[in-house]
This record gives C-alpha cells, sequence and structure tokens, in this order.
C-alpha cells in the first residue's frame, strides 16, 4: 500500500462551537460523530453519503451515544464494562481529545474518551478508506492507574441503525459442511452472533453478518450494512432490538467477555479487534462486492496475484505419502497443465512414522522410511517437471505420541488436575501459544523448512483442534482468564514474524477445512481451504455463502473424484471443474484414474481455466441465481472485469425436472452500450455447440432479456455415444466467456 505523509491535527480546542461534528468519507458512505469535550461523544450518523444536514431533513440523524460504558443509564446497552481494584464498575466517560489523521487510503478519526471517576481511557477509532466504502471502527481500552483493572466486556464497536422489519443473514456450518446462508426476520430483544471455540471463528458461527434495514434482503436493491470482526478467537457480535420506537437497532462487536475477564496492567493498553463495515443501497450484491475490493487491495496478502491451478495429494492418497505417490501425482498435475503440486499430510515423524491421524505432530522431520531422498529431492523433483512445490504443516499442535510433547509436556493447554481432552485422533492437543518458548518453536517450524529449504513455494497451514483444555501451564492462575484473548494476539505476533522472515511463501490457511474463515488472518495468507467437502453439489453451496463475504481468488477450490469420498454422489468430470472454477481452481484426486476422455477433458478444463482466471479472480461477481431458491433446480453468478471488457457467466443445473419451466437469467454488471462475443467456456463435447457460441449480443440485451436456460443446457437423451461424459440431466453445468468487441 502506497504510503502518504502522515498528517495528525490536534483538534480539539482549535474548533469552534459548529464544527464539533466529525465526518469520515468513503466514495459513497458517510459516517458523522459528535464529539464536545467533557461531554460523552454523540453517533449522528452512519449510511449513504449525506451531510449531517441532509440526514437531519430526512430523519436518518440520530442523537445516540457513541460507546456506552456501564455505570449510570440502563436504556443504552453498554458496550463496556470496567471493574476497579476497589471493587467499583460505574464509568462515565467523556471526550478528552480528538485527532485526525490521513494515511495512504485511510483517514482515521479518533476520539480519546477519559473516565472521570478513575484512571481509565478509551479511545474510540474509525477508519475510513478513499477508494472502497469501507469503515473500521475499533477501541483501545487503556489502564492509566497504578493498579490493574479487569475488562469485563470490551467490545470493539457500538452502531446504531435506523432500521425496519430487518433481515439478518448470517453464517453457519461446520466441518465439511460450513459457510451456510442463514437469513432470519431480526425480532424484538438481543440475537447474538457467538462462538465459544477458542481458536477457530468459523467453526459454528462466522463473525460476519449483513444486515437489510428495511425487509427482506435483495441481491440487487434496498439497504443493507455488512459486518466482520477481525478476531480469531471468541467473538460476540449482537443485534439489540428493542421495541421502544425512539431507540434504534444496536449492533455491537468485539471480543466475547465469557470466561475472558481480561486483567490489564497499570498503564498497559488492549486494542481491540477491528470490525469492518460498509453499507450498501444496492443491496446485498453491492455489499459482497465492496468486501471482495477492499480485501484484494487492502487484505489479503498479495490479494491483487493470480492463483496457480495445483493438485494436493490429502484425498488421493491420505497418509501414504510415499515417494512413488507423490512422484506419480506430481507428473500427472503437470502433464494435465496444472502449476503446483501440494504433498499433504503423511510426510513427517520417524521415531513415531505419521501413518495415521494418532501420532507425530510436532515431530517436523521427514519420515525418511517414505521419503528418503528428504525435501530437497521432492522440491527438485516436482521442480523439474515445471511445477511449483507445497507442504502442508500443522505446526500449533502436538500430538501425546510424539517427540516433543515427550520433551515439552508442559506446553501444552491443560488444566494441571484434569486429564486433558484429546482432539483429532483421540491424541492432539494445542500448544499454548502464550508461552514465548510455544511461540519461537512455532516460529521455527516455518522457519527451519523455508531456510532450509528456501524454493519451496507453498505451505498449507493446517488447524485440526478448537481450544479444549483452556487453562494454560504458562499463564499465573491470576492472568487464566486473560488465556482465550492472548492466546489469539499471540498467534499473530507469530504470523507477523514468519512474515516478517519469509514474505514471499505462498501459505494457505485451513482449520479442518475452513473453519477458521475470518479476515483477521489474511495479511498472512494467500488463500484459504473452503471445505474439506469436495462433493460439487454440497461445495458450491458453501462456496456461495462463503462468497457473500470473500473474494473467489482466495477460496481454495478442488476437484474430487468420481465418487465422492464423504457424500458418495457420483458427478461429472465437467460439474466438478466448473463448481471448482467459481474460485481457485484445484485438484484432490488421482489423476491416473482418469479415462483417457476424462484426462483429455481436464487438460482442456485447466487450460480453459486459466484463460477465464482473471476474470474469475480478480473480477466483480454477481449473484444471479441462488442455489438455494425454487427447489435448488439452478445456480449461476457471474464475474464481470472492472472495466466491463470481459465477462464470465457459470450456469449450474442441479436438479433436473422433466419438462421444468424455462429460467431466464438476466446478467448484471455489463456494459449496456457495448457488443460482446460469446464462448462456450470447456464444453464436454467438442463437436456440440451451442446455438450461443459465438454470437454477439449486446450488454444491454443480456441484461434485459438474458438468456433462456434450456436452450444453454440442453436435455440429454438416450443413446449417447461411448465416453460420453454427462451422464445425467442433474449436475450439468454452462460456462460463457463474454469478450467486449
Ligand atoms: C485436515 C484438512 C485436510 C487435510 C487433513 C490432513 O482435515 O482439512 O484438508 O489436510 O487435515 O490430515
Amino acid at each position: 500500500m502506497k504510503r502518504a505523509l502522515l498528517f495528525v491535527m490536534i483538534l480539539m480546542g482549535a474548533i469552534d462551537s459548529m464544527a464539533k461534528n466529525y465526518t469520515l468519507s468513503t466514495p459513497n458512505n458517510t459516517l458523522i460523530i459528535e464529539a464536545v469535550e467533557g461531554k460523552a461523544p454523540m453517533f449522528r450518523y452512519y449510511g449513504s453519503k449525506a451531510t449531517l444536514d441532509e440526514a437531519e431533513s430526512v430523519g436518518k440523524a440520530l442523537q445516540y451515544e457513541a460507546f456506552h460504558a456501564f455505570g449510570n443509564r440502563t436504556d443504552i446497552p453498554f458496550a463496556a464494562l470496567v471493574k476497579f481494584q476497589d471493587g467499583d464498575n460505574a464509568v462515565n466517560l467523556v471526550v478528552e481529545s480528538v485527532e485526525q489523521s490521513k494515511e495512504g487510503h485511510i483517514s482515521t478519526l479518533c476520539i480519546t474518551l477519559k473516565d472521570t471517576l478513575h484512571p481509565f481511557r478509551l479511545k474510540l477509532r474509525y477508519a475510513a478508506f478513499d477508494d472502497c466504502d469501507i469503515m473500521k471502527f475499533s477501541t483501545e481500552y487503556i489502564n492509566d492507574g497504578k493498579k490493574p483493572i479487569v475488562l469485563q466486556k470490551y467490545m470493539s464497536a457500538s452502531l446504531p441503525v435506523i432500521s425496519k422489519n430487518c433481515t439478518l443473514l448470517s453464517l453457519y456450518g461446520n466441518t465439511k459442511n460450513e459457510s451456510n446462508e442463514q437469513f432470519e426476520r431480526l425480532g424484538y430483544g438481543t440475537k447474538l452472533l457467538t462462538t465459544q471455540q477458542g481458536n477457530r471463528t468459523s467453526y459454528d458461527i462466522h463473525a460476519s453478518f449483513m444486515l437489510s434495514l428495511e425487509g427482506e434482503m435483495n441481491e440487487q436493491c434496498g439497504n443493507v450494512i455488512a459486518g466482520s470482526l477481525l478476531w480469531g478467537g471468541n467473538f460476540d457480535i449482537e443485534f439489540i432490538n428493542s421495541p421502544f420506537k425512539r431507540l434504534p437497532t444496536l449492533i455491537q462487536a468485539g471480543i466475547s467477555p465469557l470466561a475472558s475477564d481480561y486483567t490489564l496492567n497499570p498503564k498497559a493498553s488492549l486494542t481491540t479487534p477491528e470490525f469492518v463495515l460498509t453499507h450498501s443501497n444496492r443491496g446485498k450484491g453491492e455489499a459482497s462486492r465492496t468486501l471482495h475490493y477492499w480485501a484484494r487491495h487492502h487484505q489479503v496478502l498479495d490479494g491483487t496475484k493470480l492463483r496457480e491451478v495445483l493438485l494436493n495429494s490429502w484425498e488421493g492418497v491420505h497418509f501414504d505419502t510415499t515417494q512413488a505417490n507423490m512422484e506419480s501425482m506430481a507428473a500427472d498435475i503437470a502433464e494435465l497443465g496444472g502449476e503446483m503440486f501440494v504433498m499433504d499430510d503423511g510426510w513427517f515423524g520417524n521415531k513415531y512414522p505419521r501413518n495415521n491421524d494418532k501420532t507425530s505432530l510436532g515431530d517436523w522431520e521427514v519420515c525418511r522410511e517414505k521419503l528418503p531422498g528428504g525435501i530437497g529431492s521432492l522440491v527438485k523433483m516436482v521442480h523439474d517437471k515445471g511445477i511449483k512445490f507445497g507442504i502442508w504443516i500443522e505446526p500449533e499442535m502436538v500430538n501425546i505420541e510424539s517427540e516433543l510433547y515427550e520433551k515439552h509436556p508442559d506446553w501444552v493447554l491443560r488444566h494441571p488436575s484434569i486429564e486433558p481432552q484429546p482432539g483429532r485422533g483421540g491424541g492432539q492437543l494445542l500448544l499454548d501459544m502464550t508461552n514465548p518458548q510455544v511461540q519461537d518453536f512455532v516460529f521455527g517450524v516455518v522457519d527451519k523448512l523455508m531456510t532450509e529449504h528456501p524454493d519451496i513455494d507453498y505451505i498449507k497451514w493446517d488447524n485440526n483442534m478448537s481450544m479444549h483444555n483452556a487453562s494454560s501451564q504458562y499463564l499465573p492462575l491470576s492472568r487464566q482468564s486473560n488465556l482465550s484473548v492472548d492466546f489469539n494476539l499471540a498467534l499473530i505476533k507469530v504470523l507477523k514474524r514468519i512474515r516478517a522472515a519469509h514474505p514471499d511463501v505462498i501459505i494457505q490457511l485451513c482449520a479442518s477445512g475452513g473453519t477458521r474463515l475470518n479476515y483477521v488472518y489474511m495479511p498472512y495468507f494467500q488463500e484459504v481451504w473452503a471445505s474439506d467437502m469436495t462433493d460439487p453439489l454440497h461445495r458450491l453451496k458453501l462456496q456461495w455463502g462463503a462468497l457473500d463475504f470473500y473474494p473467489s481468488n482466495i477460496l481454495a477450490a478442488h476437484v474430487c473424484s468420481h465418487n465422492n469420498k464423504y457424500t458418495q454422489r457420483h458427478s461429472p468430470l465437467k460439474f466438478r471443474f466448473d463448481v471448482a472454477s467459481m474460485c481457485r481452481l484445484g485438484v484432490e484426486m488421482v489423476p491416473a484414474t482418469f479415462t483417457p476422455t476424462e484426462r483429455a477433458f481436464a487438460k482442456r478444463a485447466i487450460a480453459e481455466y486459466k484463460k477465464i482466471r482473471p476474470t474469475v479472480q480478480q473480477g466483480d461477481m454477481y449473484k444471479l441465481i441462488s442455489p438455494f431458491d425454487d427447489n435448488g433446480e439452478y445456480a449461476a453468478l457471474m464475474y464481470v472485469d472492472s472495466d466491463k471488457s470481459k465477462a464470465v457467466t457459470m450456469i449450474y443445473r442441479l436438479l433436473y425436472t422433466h419438462d421444468m419451466p424455462h429460467r431466464i437469467i438476466r446478467m448484471q454488471g455489463l456494459d449496456p452500450n457495448r457488443q460482446y462475443r460469446i464462448r462456450e467456456v470447456a464444453p464436454e463435447m467438442e463437436n456440440e455447440k451451442l446455438a450461443i457460441d459465438g454470437k454477439i449480443v449486446s450488454g444491454r440485451l443480456l441484461m434485459e432479456e438474458g438468456v433462456v436456460i434450456p436452450e444453454l443446457i440442453r436435455r440429454i437423451k438416450g443413446n449417447r455415444p461411448i465416453n460420453d461424459l454427462r451422464e445425467s440431466n442433474d449436475y450439468r453445468s454452462v460456462v460463457l466467456e463474454l469478450v467486449a468487441e
């Protein structure tokens, strides 16, 4: 990011009484906060671009305490609760000073509040981007006193909104069933999105949401606020919807205070996670596009670089990570036109070779029996085939059956008097990241690998256990409830250190699939493994949910074998490729099992993906038909380049019903005044052209009249040629490339 000069203006005292409303703007959003010295800060407005005058004229301005701490009133829910040494927990926050600054694309408003009763301050930070409609809220809690204080509630953000019959969209799921969309009407009372998994924020509930401000949520129209809390630990996002007409709906987001009273030492401060938000007045779709743009340009490491097509060995061979298996898979993906081979689990451990998930985590030495030539020769073998090399690790974990655990039983999370509950495989434990020796060890796992083999191109960083046994053997008893926060802060510190030492290696974030989907990690990782669920029907749905908040280029999506491991569902190869091609394409099977026809198709599909890749990975996403609408018969979405010169439309028929009514897809995001040449991407039958293939149609017509699906996915009838890859009328798909003339 380009760094401009930092301008800091201390404004308090230098402004007249009219100028106490502070405005932060993005291209289309405005935030206005009133700050008067000695008084509580007031939230005035957040929404579409407006002056305070305009917001007041249309009745959208508020006079509501911007950040209320427990103390003197009950009608405003408190975002902070602090307990002082003498037992007092009343706080009276008033404005002390205001600072505004600009650095690069970000303007920041920082309002310092002081407690009139104790030596305690808060800094409310509001930041706005000038190139996208994203704002960030966070809060710093400062103990100015001589004794520790305990933070019992310490939210990052408090956002009041005027709304009517809101619809809330959240994502829920679990491993192999991640990122399901859930829409619900926000009733009166408090709705809470929370997780208590400790270290895997999207294991059950994601820390992201969208809220329609009036009625139903629509992809293309209506006012929608989208928010995401950047935090890997336990979180609370509360929607407090009061039945009192004069009160707005209050959104509070931050670290979950449950079992997490945070002791703050004298002169210490805690900066809470950033809460990122956008306001769209063009529905949910625009909110997703804004988040995607922000993610690629400001939050995800190498977010604007194109990602490679790779083969990952896991589903193909599991722990059977032998030299022969690795060589044959690497050779196959190279021959198919792929660009990288990733060796997954099973490559390490000597005293305890890693042959299943019960042993060896922590012993990050190559298993000489399985891979006698070591990592070096593997890297060379793969590079010699003209492709890149990647490797799997799970550095935050240890197995009880491992040399590491034998040496350092004190490094794991556990209560000294309770037998620890092991995780995966019955023998896995979580290392205690608050312990500086553990921090050095975790850093060292990556550092050693990369120092010894600087030509490793890619790492898959896994995490297969939530924070069970949540007691630290390192922290003193008086700080045990700091564990969840300090653990996650320490992990970020380690990730920063790794990136400072090894900025270029691609690192994928995995946690039993996609159970760690949170933007807090993305400055250190280039992509995430969206799920272990590779069945294309299931995966399409979970990619659909993840795409609400995360851009396609960071979501790794792989083609599974014909018979899916988890669902036992059979699906045609084209459908599997087309679903994986919605995001960052990869392969997760043994290509040696392909028939010659399948192999030829896979080769074509990879070559075609590379052609449409810039648009798929960097274009603006428009969802056209949800797989959850109309009995789940169809799904469709498109990606459009920012200059509208190219687009890719992906259409899926998930379920065929005989004589099903016509379905029309009206495209979006195109230039109405341009003509687009249409080409079918990777057809199954090279000699069967679609009627639309090669035609030139105006963007206007494609958006106004659309395209009729039966013309695109024709019904297949009996007597199919031998080696026809189409298997049934279900699981059919068509991908169209549109290029402006
Ligand atoms: C987790 C990951 C998988 C795979 C295995 C290896 O389950 O989600 O993709 O890497 O671990 O053990």
